[in-house]
């Protein structure tokens, strides 16, 4: 079947519409037609080979909703025409400890839809059933592609940690990811802080959820602060400064991918009992999970559209910052 994709030739190289050839869905496969994706910074990184981990040609695209227009022979075919969600991950083993035991971001097999594969940006896309997440009536089909990355990634760190409801939560970085946090964490029950080096989001990020606004230089001010800081800048920051600002027993979870590694000083840590996590999205189990509390309290990613024809726009502007808080690609591609 021949499809529409926007391609990368190289690292870094704009991105280019042509064919392709996509096969048909495996016997565990669905074929969603792509109607919106979302744009990640993890796409950018994916660009540009930040990861090591890119081929090109590259398509990128991982925040996707489409509506399945074929099915593979052990998928039930009450599938298709309906609207789905697909996230970084199209595919896991299902047979491991982890796929049995609910962990699926954790298989060794993993597959990501951007690595080694086409993403999103595109008119037709490949996953897995099992990952793959029907949409709720009273969830904006149109606006929600942010959720299937960006918000799952945000949503792990309190639902998968059983964070209680009566902690104080700082989010770093209010973009595609942390204006999500925000949403989630205030919703969630949490005291939550937004720490932003852009004070100029302060208003909306009080609007987001976020009872307080510090700027990252302020952070200092603060030690003994926070039982738990979501980390979603991409940034080198200070460390040291970062874990201080923890209480006792707090934790430092890691979901940015900063071009260093970290640099942790031991005693905070061992003194206080605290540490530092991350994780990789989350489970189709905690996906499911995360839509419907989405629904329940009204938490919407704030988007741009634009058509996908100017997909090369967003990337240029997403690099610099000029989003608030995620760009949302329609099709068709
Ligand atoms: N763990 C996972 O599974 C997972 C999933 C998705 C994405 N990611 C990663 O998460 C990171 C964020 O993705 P995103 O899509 O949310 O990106 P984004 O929309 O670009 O947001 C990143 C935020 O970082 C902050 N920032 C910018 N410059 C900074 C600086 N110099 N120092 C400190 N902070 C700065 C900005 O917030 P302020 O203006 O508020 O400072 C910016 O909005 C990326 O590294 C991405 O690859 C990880
Ligand atoms: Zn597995
Ligand atoms: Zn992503």
């Amino acid at each position: 079947m021949e499809i529409t994709i926007w391609q990368a030739e190289a690292q870094g190289a704009a991105l280019e519409r042509s064919g392709a050839t996509v096969l048909e869905p495996g016997p565990d496969e669905v074929l969603l037609e792509v109607l919106h994706c979302g744009l990640c910074h993890s796409d950018v990184s994916m660009l540009d080979n930040a990861w090591g981990i890119s081929t090109y040609p590259l398509v990128p695209g991982h925040e996707v909703v489409g509506r399945v227009s074929a099915v593979g022979a052990g998928v039930s075919r009450s599938l298709l025409g309906s609207v789905q969600g697909l996230g970084w991950f199209a595919g896991s083993c299902r047979h491991c400890d982890w796929c049995v035991g609910g962990h699926a971001n954790l298989c060794p097999s993993l597959e990501a839809v951007v690595v080694g594969r086409h993403g999103g940006f595109a008119s037709h896309v490949l996953a897995h059933q099992d990952w793959i997440v029907p949409i709720p009536a009273g969830l904006a089909a149109a606006d929600a592609g942010p959720l299937f990355c960006g918000g799952i990634t945000v949503f792990a760190p309190l639902f998968d940690e059983a964070v209680s409801p009566t902690a104080r939560v700082a989010v770093i970085g209010i973009g595609g990811l942390g204006h999500l946090a925000l949403q989630f964490a205030r919703a969630w029950g949490c005291e939550v802080t937004a720490i932003t080096t852009s004070m100029a989001k302060a208003e909306e990020a009080r609007q987001l959820g976020a009872h307080r606004v510090l700027s990252l230089a302020e952070l200092g001010d603060h030690p003994g602060a926070f039982d738990l800081i979501i980390n979603t800048s991409n940034h080198d920051l200070d460390w040291p400064v970062l874990i201080a600002s923890l209480a006792p027993l707090g934790r430092l979870h890691q979901l940015g991918v900063p071009p260093s590694p970290l640099e942790i000083p031991a005693f905070p840590l061992i003194g206080g009992r605290r540490s530092v996590t991350g994780s990789p999205t989350s489970s189709p189990a905690t996906l499911r999970r995360m839509v419907e509390f989405c629904g329940r309290h009204g938490i919407t990613p704030q988007v741009e559209h634009l058509p996908m024809a100017e997909i090369n726009t967003a990337i240029a502007r997403l690099r610099r910052g000029d989003v608030r808080y995620r760009f949302v690609l329609d099709g068709p591609a």
